[in-house]
């Protein structure tokens, strides 16, 4: 499955949590690792890139030249950079224009997500961004492979109605209790994007996920790991939280200006109850050590 044991690969959003942890897996499988940065990105985490053998450029995304000459001699483009209309569809789409420009063969975008595709309009703002740069993306002379990761499994940490530690809970909507959520490790994601970008056959979608549980499976194994008593708590229907989360959007409109705005986690909420893997990609590549649920009850 591994093409090419030094394909050139630029990644796009390499001083964030994902971008990083893929650099470095990158460079794990001798891959020549580029990463773009801004003139204001964190310049310690550059060094730390660069101490690891990373290239770094510094570019200028609203300048096309200056993207085209970081994406010459590229075989795929990893974007994991994160933000609102104008990041995920303008930025991301300046540098896709530069990577056909180049003749870059393949794209993966920064949708690490559950399957948007999925989903209808209007549910997530946040993956509607990703749905509008998937038609640029479709509608281009280059490859893509987006990948789905489900839920990062630190949320399981923050307390959430689907898992409230301090208050003993497990919420679930609808009659969903046996509804298995997708979640997967950033470590593993970041692991399976860096075999991704050195498959030069990977199809459109891929779909992984660490480890799946339902509120149910939940419930069992917070008493066997915890030794404590958690309560499953009906949160309503699925059409009252989608009507709720579209209220609370009409009504906190300075939210439209932040990634994550109250209104915005309950969508995610929402998705993770609407959208699971038909069936998971996690065996295309050897070498990854899936985490286990256990490792966040
Ligand atoms: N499935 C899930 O549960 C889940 C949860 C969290 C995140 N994610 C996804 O994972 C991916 C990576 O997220 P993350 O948490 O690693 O993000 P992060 O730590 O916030 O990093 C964001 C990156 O984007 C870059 N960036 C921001 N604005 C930019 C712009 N205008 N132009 C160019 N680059 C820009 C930043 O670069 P600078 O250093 O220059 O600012 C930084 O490298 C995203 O697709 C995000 O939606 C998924």
């Amino acid at each position: 499955m591994m093409t090419k044991m030094n394909s050139t690969i630029l990644v796009a959003g390499a001083t964030g949590n994902l971008g990083q942890k893929i650099c470095r897996e990158l460079l794990k499988r001798n891959a020549q690792v580029r990463a773009i940065v801004r003139s204001g990105s964190n310049k310690e985490i550059i060094e730390a890139l660069e101490k690891d053998g990373v290239d770094v450029f510094e570019v200028d995304w609203s300048n096309q030249q200056e993207l085209i000459s970081a994406c010459n001699g590229v075989h795929c483009i990893i974007s994991a950079i994160t933000g609102l209309h104008h990041v995920i569809v303008d930025a991301q789409l300046n540098l896709l224009n530069a990577a056909v420009a180049a003749s870059v063969p393949r794209f993966i975008p920064s949708d690490f997500s559950c399957d948007f595709t999925l989903m209808p309009k209007g549910e997530n703002r946040n993956f509607d961004f990703r749905k509008e740069f998937q038609q640029y993306l479709d509608s281009l002379p280059i490859k893509a492979t987006s990948i789905f990761n489900g839920c990062f499994a630190d949320i399981l940490r923050y307390n959430t109605p689907l898992f409230n530690v301090p208050e003993k809970t497990i919420g679930y909507y609808d009659d969903k209790t046996d509804w298995e959520i997708d979640f997967t490790t950033m470590d593993n994601t970041a692991e399976f994007t860096a075999a991704t970008a050195m498959d030069k056959s990977s199809p459109r979608f891929l779909r992984i996920a660490s480890f799946r549980v339902s509120p149910e499976m939940l419930v069992d194994l917070s008493e066997k790991h915890k030794d404590q008593k958690f309560q499953l708590v009906s949160m309503g229907s699925m059409e009252e939280f989608s009507a709720f989360n579209k209220m609370q959007r009409a009504t906190h409109p300075e939210g439209e200006q932040q990634l994550y705005p109250g209104w915005q986690q309950a969508q995610y909420l929402y998705s993770m109850f609407s959208i699971h893997h038909p069936a998971l990609d996690n065996s295309r590549y050897t070498g990854i050590n899936w985490e286990a649920v256990e490792s966040y009850i």
